[in-house]
């Protein structure tokens, strides 16, 4: 049997994977070790609580005796860490945060790594160390890494830790890169869910500056399982981008939600762009398709067929999720905006 140490399962990705995983990898035991910070849900994974193969702990990724111990105690053999704080406007207002759990808390997870021997660690990184790309080229792994937001920023020294661990001590890790995921249970901080939530409430749709920057989307369940192949197929020491082919502008994604929900392209509202925007990402994912045969699933337009469709036939998990404390998020960042 398997037995990995997944964190921030509660989380959008990780809840995916986790999800992918109980359902077809029958010979894996996953520890789900999360914060459960605002991002974190475990409605995310309702259905999956009890099941045989998975036991989530509340915990923080910084907390070295806590990692040592469910290593020991579970028997793990690899840690795949999706914990982070990961939303870039949220790394301009407060970078702090940023550099405890994505630097500090990864440094945590490695050390552990290291100390009881484990076979893989996997850092699940983004294609936002790169930089960002004028209107030509795409990021392979080779790109030098240029972070220009605090998130970013916080990404790349991870991603550098990582790789020392694997220098100096011969840890056995791999990194992926992945560009921007879409799909259920997407904390809706992201352009894709808020603009769907505020489309579905008849909202105004605030696109950042002229809204023509570009983003490669990758479906999440496709993510999850370039993961699983990172995991289980890749070389030691190996870096994997991991990307849908999808580039889209903003106002295209958006056209598409509106057209999807019959909602009128007037909701559509220009605001003050953030700063440091970074103009465009793509991925060239050739490397993990010739190396690792693996391929995304869905074309964009399915894909997001398919999340809209999530996101209206769970009404209460949108409802539940926008209550409390996330009008005030939303007002700070939006109101005089
Ligand atoms: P998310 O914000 O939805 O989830 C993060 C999870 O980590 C939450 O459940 C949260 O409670 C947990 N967490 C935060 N701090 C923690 C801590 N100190 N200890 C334990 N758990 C903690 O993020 P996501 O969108 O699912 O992203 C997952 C990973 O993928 C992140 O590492 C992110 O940088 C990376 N990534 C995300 C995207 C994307 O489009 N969402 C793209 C590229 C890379
Ligand atoms: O590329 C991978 C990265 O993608 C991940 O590493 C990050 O964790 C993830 O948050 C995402 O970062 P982005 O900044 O690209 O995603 P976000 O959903 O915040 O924004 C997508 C685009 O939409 C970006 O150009 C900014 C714009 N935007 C965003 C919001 C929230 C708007 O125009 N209006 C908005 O309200």
């Amino acid at each position: 049997m398997r037995k990995i140490l997944v964190t921030g399962g509660a989380g959008f990705i990780g809840s995916n994977f986790v999800r992918m995983v109980l359902t077809e990898h029958e010979n894996c035991f996953v520890v789900n070790l999360d914060k459960l910070t605002y991002a974190g849900n475990l409605e995310n994974l309702a259905g999956f609580e009890n099941h045989p193969n998975h036991k989530f702990i509340k915990g923080d990724i910084c907390d070295g005796p806590l990692i040592d111990k469910i290593i020991e105690q579970y028997e793990i053999n690899a840690i795949i860490n999706f914990a982070a704080e990961s939303h870039v406007d949220r790394s301009i207002a407060e970078p702090k945060i940023f550099i405890e759990t994505n630097v500090t808390g990864t440094l945590t997870l490695l050390e552990a790594a290291r100390d009881n021997k484990l076979e893989r660690f996997i850092q699940i990184s983004t294609d936002e160390v790169y930089g960002s790309l004028g209107p030509d080229g795409k990021f392979t792994e080779q790109t030098p890494l240029s972070p220009n937001s605090p998130y970013s920023a916080s990404k790349a020294a991870a991603d550098h830790l990582v790789k020392a661990f694997a220098h100096t001590w011969g840890l056995k890790v791999n990194i992926t890169r992945c560009s921007n995921n879409y799909g259920q249970y997407q904390f809706p901080e992201k352009m894709l869910p808020l603009m769907i939530n505020n489309a579905l409430n008849d909202k105004e749709l605030p696109v950042y500056g002229d809204g023509l920057y570009v983003r490669d989307w990758l479906y999440v369940y496709d993510h999850c399982t370039a993961v699983w192949k990172v995991l289980t197929e890749a070389q030691p020491g190996e870096t994997y981008n991991i990307g849908g082919c999808n580039e889209k502008t903003n106002l295209e994604v958006i056209d598409l939600i509106l057209k999807r929900l019959d909602k009128p392209n007037s909701l559509i509202k220009h605001v003050t762009d953030r700063p440091g925007h970074d103009r465009r990402y793509a991925i060239d994912a050739g490397k993990i398709i010739r190396e690792l045969n693996w391929n995304p699933s869905v074309t964009f337009e399915e894909g997001i067929g398919k999340t809209i469709d999530w996101y209206l036939s769970n009404n209460d998990w949108l409802s539940n999720v926008v209550s409390g404390d996330y009008q005030k998020y939303y007002d700070s960042m939006y109101e005089n905006r």
